[in-house]
């Protein structure tokens, strides 16, 4: 018997959080049992509004979207102009179908609440934005942690960032949110660090090739020209990292990434550092807690997988 895992994504699309969902919905190993949104790389109302419209695109409406944090935990978000274009998909939120319903009546941290309070078996939360609406939750519903088999979380940078020198942008949102998740809380979890999502980057050619296989999948890459852009830039070749997708990946097929387990922090000071992870890689440190941190994949076969599943996305529906 084929037993999926349920699966809640908290999200704040965001072009490659748009990948993210749509792996999502074209993997039959995972169910899809909630969206939350949060404030990121555009506003709540803006996050919202495309996490809407991108489950109308996939056919599946039937899952409920919880509105989150539209702020971090505790200290304002400073305002970026976002790589992913002014209403977070490029400027083409308009070319997704109206949604056919409103968004829940819970709000992210109750629709969280709910659906792990439901679950017959652990289930898999996978946060590819903010940790806010992830920090409030466990705060408020620390007895709902057996319940999460496993946070599957795309943030931080080991080596550097990608928002400033040190810091990832997840991360650098809300870090108070980040090491209240990442450092003090309990709960099993893969980080998925922006280190190795860059690496697996796909190029203009993979997107164009993907916008061929359906309809689907051609809207899809259609909201990708200011973010393939910006990571044009930032990578030094024509591609673009599809971060939130590698941590769905992970989720979708446990072991695709490579972990290894380290302890982490997160620098909270107002500084030039503020926001970045911090990971202590004496591997010999005998530390309370740690993290399995996903440095290493087969690139290509990630990248494959991905095709594969996306250029069935038509197929699906
Ligand atoms: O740094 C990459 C992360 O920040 C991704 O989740 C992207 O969507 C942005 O939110
Ligand atoms: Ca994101």
């Amino acid at each position: 018997m084929h037993v999926t895992t349920p699966l809640i994504i908290d999200t704040d699309p965001g072009v490659d959080d748009a990948f993210a969902l749509a792996l999502a919905a074209a993997s039959p190993e995972v169910e899809l049992i909630g969206v939350t949104t949060v404030f990121g790389n555009v506003s709540l109302e803006n996050t919202t509004r495309n996490a809407l419209r991108l489950l109308t695109l996939l056919g599946r409406d039937d899952v409920p979207v919880g509105v989150g944090a539209a702020r971090p935990l505790v200290h304002p978000h400073p305002h970026l102009s976002s790589a992913h274009g002014s209403d977070g998909l490029s400027g083409f939120a308009h070319t997704l179908p109206e949604p056919t319903r409103d968004v829940d009546g819970r709000d992210a941290v109750t629709l969280l609440r709910e659906l792990l309070e439901q679950a017959d078996r652990p289930v898999t939360i996978v946060p590819i934005g903010p940790l806010t609406n992830i920090a409030l939750l466990l705060a408020a519903h620390p007895h709902l942690k057996p319940k999460i088999g496993r946070l599957v979380v795309m943030g931080g940078g080991v080596t550097g960032g990608n928002v400033t020198a040190t810091a990832e942008f997840n991360v650098w949102s809300d870090p108070e949110a980040a090491r209240r998740v990442l450092v003090e809380e309990d709960v099993p979890t893969t980080l998925v660090p922006m280190d190795l999502t860059r690496r697996c980057a796909v190029s203009a050619e993979w997107l164009d090739a993907l916008a061929k296989t359906s309809e689907v999948a051609k809207t899809l890459v259609g909201l990708t020209p200011d973010y393939l852009a910006t990571y044009r830039k930032f990578l030094g070749w024509d591609g673009m990292a599809v971060h939130d997708a590698v941590a769905v990946a992970e989720a979708v097929r446990p072991g695709i990434l490579t972990a290894t387990a380290f302890p982490v922090d997160v620098d909270c000071a107002f500084g030039p550092n503020r926001g970045a992870l911090v990971v202590d890689q004496r591997l010999e440190v005998d530390a309370p807690k740690t993290l399995g941190i996903t440095l290493d994949a087969d690139l290509d076969g990630l990248r494959a997988f991905l095709f594969d599943r996306l250029g069935a996305l038509g197929v699906r529906q």
